[in-house]
């Protein structure tokens, strides 16, 4: 039987339920995402001491540019005020930041700080954090198949030669490896968009927890949980 790390080498979050937290002490939605985003640094400091390599946090799905104005606007607010906050810290620690989604409907100025400060840490090198912003597993798949498509048309490859190694290296994660450990909080049981193609054989770890109650102890906890399971992979 294979073995596999102990460590997860790849920890995927959808960080879900700030809404609720917030609701149950009778705030605003927007101090849910605000104190998500405290999470998230905690989060961030638990992989580095655990020795996790890639974290892809979910911050911002396709959908959820359908909720009302007003929290969109908020929430891109609070990821510029992010962006600009944490740009020391990745430096400091050494963290390379990545972005998926489709940038390109985020507004100019977030775009501005996720290109400065991915630019910036390009080339560290302890440990790589991918934010999801305007992300969808199903747009990033048709993206894919549109661009070999594309090449196939041009003549460039021949559609005989499209693999699944070939596929995935049109995603916007190639290069990454596919996550280990797929957590999300807040009790919901479902994928909602992310990492289609990525996570056919994550773990996946449900968290009753919303995501601003969520610490490094609860991902200490998820990682003792993916510990005792057994990867088969479809083998024996
Ligand atoms: C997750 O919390 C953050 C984002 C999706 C941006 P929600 O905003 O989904 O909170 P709930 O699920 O409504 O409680
Ligand atoms: C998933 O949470 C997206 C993020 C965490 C960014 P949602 O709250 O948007 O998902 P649903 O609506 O419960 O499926
Ligand atoms: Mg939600």
């Amino acid at each position: 039987m294979a073995t596999y790390p102990s460590i997860p080498r790849h920890v995927a979050i959808i960080m879900d339920g700030n809404g609720r937290w917030a609701k149950e002490r009778g705030r605003p939605r927007i101090e849910g995402h605000r104190a998500g985003a405290e999470s998230v640094t905690e989060v961030l400091k638990g992989c580095i001491e655990q020795g996790v390599e890639y974290l892809t946090l979910y911050a911002f799905s396709s959908e959820n540019w359908s909720r009302p104005e007003t929290e969109v606007s908020a929430l891109m607010t609070l990821l510029n005020h992010f962006l600009k906050a944490k740009l020391k810290d990745l430096d400091r620690q050494n963290i390379r930041l990545l972005t998926i989604g489709q940038l390109d409907r985020l507004p100019a100025k977030t775009r501005a700080l996720i290109e400065r400060t991915e630019a910036h840490t390009a080339n560290h090198t302890a440990m790589t954090l991918v934010l999801a912003l305007s992300y969808g597993g199903r747009e990033e798949i048709v993206a894919a198949a549109r661009s070999l498509a594309s090449d196939a048309a041009a003549g460039k490859i021949n559609p005989a030669d499209i693999d699944g190694e070939l596929f995935a290296s049109r995603l916007q994660t190639a290069g990454i490896p596919d996550p280990d450990l797929l957590i999300r909080t807040s009790g919901e049981m479902r994928i909602s968009n992310f990492l289609l193609w990525q996570i056919s054989y994550a773990e996946i770890v449900i968290v009753k927890k919303f995501w601003p109650d969520f610490g490094k102890s609860d991902l200490a906890e998820a990682i003792e949980e993916y510990q005792r399971r057994h990867r088969r992979f479809g083998a024996l």
